[in-house]
């Protein structure tokens, strides 16, 4: 088969996907009856994919996939069938299963010049057809797909490759229905280089064979934005029967420890709201340039190696990336204007795991910092030019759907369950969100049903009157938002306020003591010191952003060196270090350490606010878009492009 698809890439004429042979400009805009979904072209109304397979080539040589997407499909009588397409380069369409195909017609859109969607790939079928095959081949304008040299690995000695397809970048690296309201299973057969070893968000091997082939199939029906593939050389590390960790080998004991907490959380999940339904968990810890913490690949969490601290205390992102295979993968946003049904029940269900697992008062803290970063979200949107974001329920046509990727989606999703959740009482609540996982498990939901679900299941049932349309359909934060304290957080507001009156100090204290030994006194001497383990790294996170932005640079090089802030191993901290070092000036003093860790770090979430703290500052500026120009081509195109945009607007 690679062989048949090599053959064809050399002796024929390549059709390019923008505008070649072939190509029409005709516009799939299908009318809004029609229209399952606005951020893709397909026409799922009348014929959809059912199972995929897919025959990949991966070539490293070339950073290139040479692939064939195998459709079957359920036809309504379609004479049409149309498929996501961006950045692709289709060779041809055939219609009929394997050995009995015939090719047939294409019409490929013209691509605009910033098309968000990418292109309608047009297939004229006859009302009987079901299947639809597409050779085509990745280039460099796959944005999903993320080439890594092997001086950006562990090993430094083998490169690496994945893909990141949420929210609509699978379709820059298989041509399909990219639409997340359509449920596929797929299967796969993935030729790689000998010496490295291919994933999916599928049933996994855990061991290299010689021949670099292998197959994968994925038996229950997901959305296309999880299907995942990577390639490396990766060992495996097994928690138990049905969990473990693929990694490099020289991260696979760091991983080994960190996440040791995995099968703790499986049991915790499956105890609030039913079975787990995915036969495996496995974490994939990939290279660093990975822009996200966590992204939840059926089967195969995909994880920043960030998430390795050192001290499990980040692993929060393990519970958040673990909770999707309830909310998400088994139930699914039907459309990117219902996210917040993805995330935002996800980070509700996150807290829960981290409160069985290490209890209420720091699941409060994790909560109340998310909560931090919510306000701040808020006073963002309303100044911005589209100030409706703060609505759970998105209106996303014609923009891109990352851009309902904040934290309205997470946080505030997360605080409506929560005051919901206080609002009913807990034990009525879990049995009303165990039913709903149970309702529409391998199933996509919109705001709407959920909202009838919720009316008919809960407020109905109980009697009991919610105000959810201020949550889900109006801006800002209602009034009735739950509110937490947390002393801990509290306390650290206070240190950093006596810290900056120049009450508290962080070098040793030393005072002596008399005490009586026997019949003699002796003097004892005491040294008291706050110290960085008297705290966790959250507490400290909530100390720096207590402090003001104007800081001296006195006191600022009093904290390095007595908590050594920008020598610290946790990216959470030195973000929220680095921004602060950024709005005061200090920067001369840690620029090594900034720049090293902006080389270095490709996560989208630490990423912006450091470059924006940077760009706005017109004394780091210049070095900001330095550092940019020096690295962007280690970054994966999600954060390049994002800080691009943060780089022209903060002009
Ligand atoms: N599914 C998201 C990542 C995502 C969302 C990618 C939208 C592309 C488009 C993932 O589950 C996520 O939320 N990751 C967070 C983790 C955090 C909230 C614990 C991240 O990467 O920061
Ligand atoms: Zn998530």
């Amino acid at each position: 088969m690679i062989k048949h698809i090599l053959f064809i890439v050399s002796s024929i004429a390549l059709l390019i996907s923008c505008d070649l042979t072939r190509t029409t400009t005709k516009t799939a805009n299908p009318s809004e009856s029609t229209k399952a979904d606005v951020h893709s072209y397909a026409n799922l109304k009348e014929i959809s994919t059912k199972h995929l397979h897919l025959e990949l080539d991966v070539n490293f040589e070339n950073r290139t996939i040479y692939g064939v997407a195998r459709h079957e499909m359920i036809n309504k009588g379609a004479d049409t069938a149309i498929f996501d397409i961006n950045g692709l380069m289709i060779q041809k369409v055939t219609i009929g299963e394997k050995g009995t195909e015939e090719e047939a017609d294409m019409f490929i859109d013209k691509m605009d010049k910033d098309s968000i969607l990418g292109q309608a790939l047009m297939v004229p079928i006859k009302k009987d057809t079901r299947f639809v095959n597409i050779y085509y081949q990745t280039t460099e304008r796959s944005d999903a797909l993320d080439w890594l040299d092997t001086n950006l690995t562990s090993s430094k000695t083998k490169p690496f490759l994945y893909t990141q397809g949420q929210a609509i970048l699978t379709r820059t690296w298989i041509p399909l229905q990219d639409s997340p309201s359509n449920r596929i299973t797929y299967s796969a057969d993935v030729k790689v280089p000998s010496d490295l070893l291919a994933v999916m968000s599928a049933k996994n091997p855990t061991k290299k064979n010689n021949e670099g082939k292998y197959h994968f199939e994925m038996n229950k029906p997901i959305p296309a934005y999880l299907i995942a593939l990577a390639v490396g050389d990766l060992s495996y590390h097994a928690f138990s029967e049905n969990s473990g960790v693929y990694a490099e080998p020289e991260l696979l004991s760091a991983c080994e420890y960190e996440f040791d907490a995995i099968p703790k959380m499986i049991s915790a999940a499956e105890q609030l709201y039913g079975p787990y339904q995915w036969e495996q968990y496995d974490i994939l810890v990939l290279p660093y340039s990975f822009p996200f913490g966590g992204m939840e690949n059926p089967m195969l969490t995909f994880a920043n190696p960030t998430l390795l601290a050192g001290d499990k205390s980040l692993v929060s992102v393990i519970a958040h990336e673990l909770a999707h295979s309830w909310s998400g993968n088994l139930v699914t946003n039907r459309t990117w204007n219902d996210f917040w049904l993805n995330e935002g029940f996800t980070v509700y269900f996150e807290q829960r795991i981290m409160e069985s697992l290490y209890g209420k008062e720091v699941a409060d803290i994790l909560a109340l910092i998310e909560f931090d970063e919510l306000t701040d979200e808020l006073t963002r949107i309303k100044k911005s030019k589209n100030p409706e974001d703060s609505k759970l329920h998105l209106a996303l046509e014609g923009r891109n759907p990352d851009d309902g990727m904040t934290d309205i989606a997470y946080v505030k999703g997360a605080f409506f369950l929560k005051t919901l959740e206080e609002r009913v009482g807990r034990t009525r609540f879990d049995a009303f969100l165990k039913k709903y996982f149970e309702r529409f498990q391998f199933k996509t939901v919109d705001t709407k049903q959920f909202i009838s679900f919720l009316n008919e299941e809960l407020l109905k049932k109980e009697h009991i009157s919610f105000d959810y349309p201020s949550w889900i359909y109006a801006e800002g934060l209602p009034e009735n938002c739950i509110k937490l304290q947390s002393q801990r957080l509290e306390n650290m507001g206070k240190l950093a306020d006596d810290f900056t009156n120049g009450k508290v100090s962080f070098a040793p204290k030393v005072t002596y003591k008399w005490k009586k030994v026997g019949k003699r006194r002796k003097k004892i001497k005491q040294v008291q010191q706050i110290k960085f383990q008297d705290h966790i790294v959250q507490e400290w996170q909530t100390f720096i952003r207590r402090l003001p932005r104007n800081l001296s640079q006195a006191k600022m090089r009093e904290i390095d060196r007595y908590l050594r802030f920008s020598y610290s191993g946790n990216s959470e901290l030195l973000t929220e270090w680095f921004i602060l070092s950024a709005n005061c000036g200090y920067v001369p003093t840690n620029k090594k350490e900034i720049s090293a860790f902006l080389c270095k770090v490709g996560r989208r979430k630490y990423l912006m606010p450091i470059y924006e703290a940077l760009l706005l500052n017109k004394s780091t500026r210049n070095f900001a878009v330095y550092t940019f120009n020096q690295t962007k081509a280690n970054y994966h195109a999600v954060s390049r492009k994002s800080i691009e945009e943060l780089i022209s607007e903060t002009k």
